[in-house]
């Protein structure tokens, strides 16, 4: 069995991009930009935040910070967005979530330039990834699919489950899949025998938000189990997976460890975006 270390692959990520930052820097004066959201003071959220900017500064990029208070109308939030949608120094747009629920997270999300979707939420990216055009793909997919490749592992043919269809991983993932030309399945919470499905799995996806929950009788000898679950246990206060680490590990060729393993592929991808977004590609 292979541990993924998604922390070194990450690592790899966000010295690529660091290098064509300051190339792009050099050769065109260009910096580039990220602007960053966060409306209230959820603990979780602003850690994300806190992380997002770190990283921003060890690739070389320019970060802005909104920090607004939770009382912030939607009106003004969207104002806002237009005055970054609006600024040419400005290649990236994020707001974290979950927003206030005064706030309607969809127009937020509508809001910002496609151009400029980092996070690649937008419908207009959903969409262009869905026909297999160019655009902002939604970092935490985006990341599976460097790990996967990065470790040598064969996409092509092979019958992936995905547990969980939520409009951040799982949709957008199955889609990446399918362009990597694996035979796809979604399951989910009303899937009828889910273990058995599980078990089809040549590489099986567990973004569930369920602590341990694929055991390792939902896994096949010698699959590849990614887990993107992030939960904190109630009272170690110890961050585990949606994976049954220690039986499933016994089980498959390859899995990935929480933490560790999906996790920091997020912010490397985000960083990759908003290059790409800087450079036009
Ligand atoms: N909240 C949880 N994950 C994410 C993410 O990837 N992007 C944003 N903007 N908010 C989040």
């Amino acid at each position: 069995m292979n541990i993924i270390d998604g922390k070194l692959i990450s690592q790899q990520v966000k010295d690529e991009v660091k290098a064509k930052a300051a190339k792009l820097k050099e050769s065109k004066g260009i910096e580039v930009c990220l602007a960053v959201i966060l409306v209230g003071s959820d603990p979780a959220s602003q850690v994300y935040v806190r992380n997002k900017k770190k990283a921003c500064e060890y690739v070389g990029f320019k970060s802005l910070s909104y920090e607004l208070p939770e009382e912030t109308t939607q009106e003004e939030l969207l104002q806002l967005i237009d005055k970054l949608n609006n600024d040419e120094t400005v290649h990236g747009i994020l707001v974290q979530m979950p927003v206030p629920e005064h706030i309607d997270e969809k127009a937020v999300i509508d809001a910002i330039s496609p151009r400029k979707d980092v996070d690649g939420f937008h419908p207009m990216n959903v969409g262009e990834l869905c026909i297999g055009e160019p655009g902002f793909v939604s970092c935490t997919p985006a990341g599976i699919i460097q790990l996967l490749k990065r470790s040598n592992i064969d996409i092509s043919g092979k019958e992936c489950v995905i547990v969980g269809r939520s409009n951040i991983v799982g949709k957008p993932l199955a889609l990446l899949m399918l362009r990597e030309n694996a035979t796809v399945t979604i399951a989910h919470s009303k899937t009828k025998n889910l273990k058995e499905v599980c078990k089809r799995a040549d590489i099986l996806i567990a973004a569930v938000g369920k602590a341990k929950m694929i055991t390792e009788d939902y896994v096949k000898e010698g699959a590849v189990v990614i887990d993107v679950g992030i939960n904190r246990n109630q009272d170690t206060g110890k961050l585990c997976g949606d994976v049954d680490f220690e039986g499933v590990s016994e089980k498959c060729s390859y899995i990935t460890p929480v933490p560790g393993g999906v996790g920091p592929m997020t912010i490397a991808m985000l960083m990759n975006n908003c290059l790409e977004s800087a450079t036009g590609e």
